[in-house]
Formats: C-alpha cells, structure tokens, sequence
C-alpha cells in the first residue's frame, strides 16, 4: 500500500497536519533504544514516540512517576540515534511542566538540545497552558496529551477510562481548544469514549492521536512492547497483540540454554 508519508525524507509537523487534511490515517509506536526506534522507523511508522512509559516497560515501575528528566534524555538521544524518516517525539516526564514557565521551558530546551528530538508531548491541559505556551513560542513543537494521563494516576486512583461524564467530557473539549490556540500542533487522546475522541477530532485542526479511544481520531499510538506481545499479564480492551514475541524470546533463550549445557553451542564453524 502506497503512503503519503512513503517519499518523505523526514516527516515534520507540516506532514501531520497534511495527512489530517487528506485524511490519511497517522502511525505512531514507542520506542525506548537505538535497535527498536531502527527497525520501527525503517519498516515506515510516520512518528516514534519516547513515552515515559519507559518507566514500566524499561525500569519495571508501576507508575510513570519515577521517570526523570535525565532518564528520559538518556531514552530520547538513544532513539533520535535510530531514527531517520519519522519524526521522534519525547515526552517531559512528571513534574518537569507543573505550572512555572521558565522552569518548564528550562526544562523542554534541554530536552531538545540533549536528545535532538523533534517535539515534546506534554500531559495536561488548561493547569498547565502558560508553560506550554512559553514552550510553544520558543520555536519547540508540542503535542498535547489529553484523556487517562498516567502522570495522574494517583489523582484517579486508577487508569480507569475517562471523560465519561458531561462535565468531564466538556472539560477535554475545552482543553483541545486551549491545547490548540496555545499553539499545539497535536494531542493524544488516551482512554475516552469513541464518540468524544470523534468530536474532538473533528472540532480541531490538531492532528489527534488515539489509544483506546477508537477508530475516528487522526493516528493511532501503542507502547511497542504490548503490540509485539512482550507482556503476557498485559491485555486491555484496547490493545491488539501483532505478535507473540514473549514465546519466540522464551523459546530462543531456552534454545540456547539447551545448546550451552549440550556443548553443541559454539561448534567448529563457530569457533576461530
Ligand atoms: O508514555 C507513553 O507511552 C504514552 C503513550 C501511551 C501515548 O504516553
């Protein structure tokens, strides 16, 4: 299947924008290492995403929370080195952008400079506009991210779905808005009824990206490491599983325990 992104060198926030126009749907997919963000970006994803989430994939945390500025920097340069073709975006991990500006825009220019990343995702919406609109306005592209923010789990008390009450749900509309006339180029829409992401996309000029919130937002994000299934106990609604890498790693790794213990591994064509 032929893509509008295909012949691109690199994509930028003007291609995105272009694709919301044509309709064409967005792929976006983690990656937290140089080896995943090669082989995403050459099989054609049109944006990798260093979530924070690399605080559960990568470090076994049960929250994002612990992810720091420095950690998330260490993620971002070792992707940015991988990537050629799609646009890398990093996300500012937990209370790096909380309601001072200059601190937060301190912080979003050493990210930049640090990891080379294209933009920045931040969680949170009105609390936060002032600092996003700083960041915006020194040159860095950001998209927003809206819905279930894991940064706020403790808040909830959970990663339940959210927005589906009247006042919730009109508190994100409002917040799109504001996302967009700070300047926003995107949003992530996480864990909202279909019908609201729906309405979402279509009263915004910002590209919208959906996970778990249906088919009618611009692109779809996923963490790589649930799509390839590399978490067994990890099976939400949302998510659909395009492999089974937890057997085929199981398997290899046993193949070579087998193999070391029979000698059979090295053999002479494998020794010097
Ligand atoms: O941290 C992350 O991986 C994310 C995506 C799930 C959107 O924010």
């Amino acid at each position: 299947m032929s893509t509008y992104t295909e012949n691109i060198r690199k994509i930028t926030v003007r291609h995105l924008a272009e694709m919301k126009q044509l309709g064409e749907k967005i792929t976006m997919l983690t990656a937290y290492d140089y080896t995943m963000a090669s082989i995403i970006d050459q099989a054609g994803m049109d944006v990798v995403l260093i979530g924070d989430s690399a605080s559960n994939v990568m470090a076994g945390n049960l929250t994002t929370l612990p992810m720091t500025l420095d950690q998330m920097i260490y993620h971002g340069r070792s992707v940015v080195n991988g990537v050629k073709h799609a646009m890398v975006i990093v996300d500012m991990p937990f209370g790096t952008v909380s309601g001072n500006p200059m601190k937060s825009l301190e912080a979003a220019i050493r990210m930049i400079k640090e990891t080379g990343a294209d933009a920045l995702k931040i969680e949170g919406g009105e609390e936060i506009i002032e600092d996003i609109r700083k960041i915006v306005n020194a040159g860095i592209p950001v998209m927003g991210h809206l819905g279930l923010m894991p940064q706020s789990v403790n808040k909830y008390g959970g990663y339940a779905i959210r927005a589906k009450d009247t006042a919730e749900a009109d508190k994100l509309l409002r917040d799109v808005q504001l996302l967009q006339e700070a300047g926003c180029f995107g949003v992530v829409l996480e864990k909202i009824p279909a019908e609201l992401a729906k309405k979402a996309t279509a009263q915004t000029t910002m590209a919208t990206i959906g996970i778990g919130a249906g088919a009618d937002t611009d692109g779809q994000v996923l963490v790589v490491q649930d799509m390839l299934g590399m978490n067994k106990g990890f099976a939400p609604k949302f998510l659909r599983k395009y492999a089974d890498i937890h057997t085929v790693m199981t398997e290899a790794v046993q193949g070579y325990i087998k193999d070391v213990k029979a000698v059979d591994f090295p053999n002479k064509e494998e020794s010097y």
